[in-house]
């Protein structure tokens, strides 16, 4: 058969609700245009993340119904430790409530003051972490993951050339080398399973731990079986365990590849570290055996991560970003290409060239997909990285708008309408203004900031 379906029926339902205009109208303006700020029951179609927003399945509920709430040697934590080293060969599994916590507690032990760590490219709340520590993020991707129009298969690479130099020139400072798979701060782009191996070798060879953000794990796997040579007739399950056996640890949000609405983890080799790590999960996420999260939710995350890995839900999940992402590209809308794993990303400074960076392209657009069709998607450029620490803004490296899937949420039809909502907008776009900044927070103004239409 030729077309990919969604490899579920649906056994319980969640009503969405099309506003008109003119109830969008005054939501926009009671936020100040900000997207962020929408009571969500007046989003028709929220591709604002994919994080913690998929749909559990009704063995994850029968899950739920399992889990035991013992404070201390829960046996959904044990049944959640085994789901996690079924795929992930580490020797210590220190769960946490979600990604960022993770984040905190390693860079608790390797952050700090004239430190230096490089990553592909580090996720914000990663960097906001290091950083938090006195630390500074360095993000050594290759030059194809910042080209929205190149085809490179595995855009999200580690460019090894300059890690290798990086490496050398900051041999004392740098604790550990990162990666992120996939590269989602770069479009959701893959890294390939060759280069996680060579950052791995060159880490190793230079006496530092590498750790992988996991927190797309099964897309990444996907992406490699479908297009790194060799790798064609493999299982997803064996992919995966390639990546993270040659990795020290990894820290991951479970509110993505692990089909949870809550929940993460950090995972390390080293008994040391992780006795470290453990001290500062009692002190600030809670026992080892549960760690920031209620039993039912670590039995929950055991049975996604079995789900996660299925290749029929793999193809499907990754299909319908490249199906929305061939349609706008037919439309002679600038995409991201080649399509990411969790996201489309659509280049509103090219698109929208009539504003000016420092009006804001991304979020005129953001605005008009939910004006026009009840759409929330999230700005990432200008108004999420143009404030310097010095106070001074400027334009950021794109001027990009995601519209993140929730996992199994929406159907083939809600596509069709994204792609619907898009053709109206081009209808308009010409005449779509910019917008400027009224108020806004000291960090991280994208979330709370108001805007004014120019
Ligand atoms: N690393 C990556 C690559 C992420 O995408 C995220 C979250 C995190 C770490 C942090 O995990 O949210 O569980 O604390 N990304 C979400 C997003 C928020 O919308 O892309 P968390």
């Amino acid at each position: 058969m030729k077309t990919i379906i969604e490899p579920f029926r649906i056994k319980s339902v969640e009503p969405i609700r099309l506003t008109t205009r003119e109830e969008r109208q005054q939501h926009l303006a009671a936020t100040g245009y900000n997207l962020f700020g929408l009571p969500s029951e007046a989003v028709l179609i929220d591709l604002l993340t994919d994080s913690g927003t998929g749909a559990m399945s009704s063995l994850q509920w029968a899950a739920v119904m399992r889990g035991d709430e013992s404070y201390a040697g829960s046996p959904s934590f044990y049944r959640f430790e085994a789901a996690v080293k079924n795929l992930m060969p580490f020797k210590h599994v220190i769960p946490t409530h979600q990604g960022r916590a993770a984040e905190a507690i390693l860079f608790s032990i390797f952050g700090g003051a004239g430190r230096r760590i490089p990553s592909n490219t580090h996720f914000d709340t990663t960097r906001g972490n290091i950083e938090a520590s006195g630390a500074i993020g360095d993000d050594l991707v290759i030059a194809e993951g910042k080209d929205p129009r190149s085809e490179h298969p595995f855009k999200g690479d580690m460019d090894l050339e300059r890690l290798e130099a990086y490496l050398q020139q900051h041999a004392a400072e740098v604790p550990l080398v990162m990666i992120t798979i996939t590269n989602n701060a770069g479009g959701g782009q893959p890294v390939s399973l060759a280069n996680i191996r060579a950052v791995a070798e060159l880490a190793h060879r230079h006496g530092k731990p590498f750790v992988i953000d996991g927190c797309r794990f099964a897309e990444n796997a996907w992406f490699i079986k479908s297009r790194e040579p060799g790798q064609g007739g493999r299982s997803i399950e064996d992919i995966v365990r390639d990546c993270f056996s040659v990795a020290d640890g990894m820290t991951m949000s479970a509110k993505k590849d692990a089909f949870g609405n809550i929940g993460g983890w950090l995972a390390l080799n080293d008994d040391g570290l992780a006795e470290q790590a453990r001290q500062h999960l009692i002190r600030t996420e809670g026992f080892p055996t549960y760690g920031g999260l209620a039993g039912r939710d670590l039995d929950a995350l055991a049975q996604g991560l079995a789900e996660i890995v299925d290749e029929d839900y793999l193809r499907y999940r990754i299909r319908t970003n490249a199906y929305i992402v061939e349609r706008l590209d037919a439309m002679g809308i600038p995409v991201v290409k080649p399509a990411g794993g969790h996201a489309v990303f659509v280049d509103a400074r090219a698109w929208l060239s009539h504003i000016a960076p420092l009006q804001y392209p991304g979020q005129a657009l953001a605005v008009a997909l939910y004006e026009t069709g009840g759409i929330r998607s999230c700005e990432i450029g200008t108004v999420m990285f143009g404030r310097q620490p010095d106070g001074s803004e400027k334009p950021a490296a794109m001027d990009l708008v995601r519209l993140a899937f929730p996992r199994r949420t929406y159907t083939q039809s809600h596509a069709d309408y994204v792609v619907e909502v898009f053709e109206e907008v081009a209808v308009a776009k010409d005449r779509l203004a910019g917008y400027r900044i009224v108020s806004e927070p000291k960090l991280m103004r994208h979330f709370t900031c108001r805007f004014e239409k120019l």
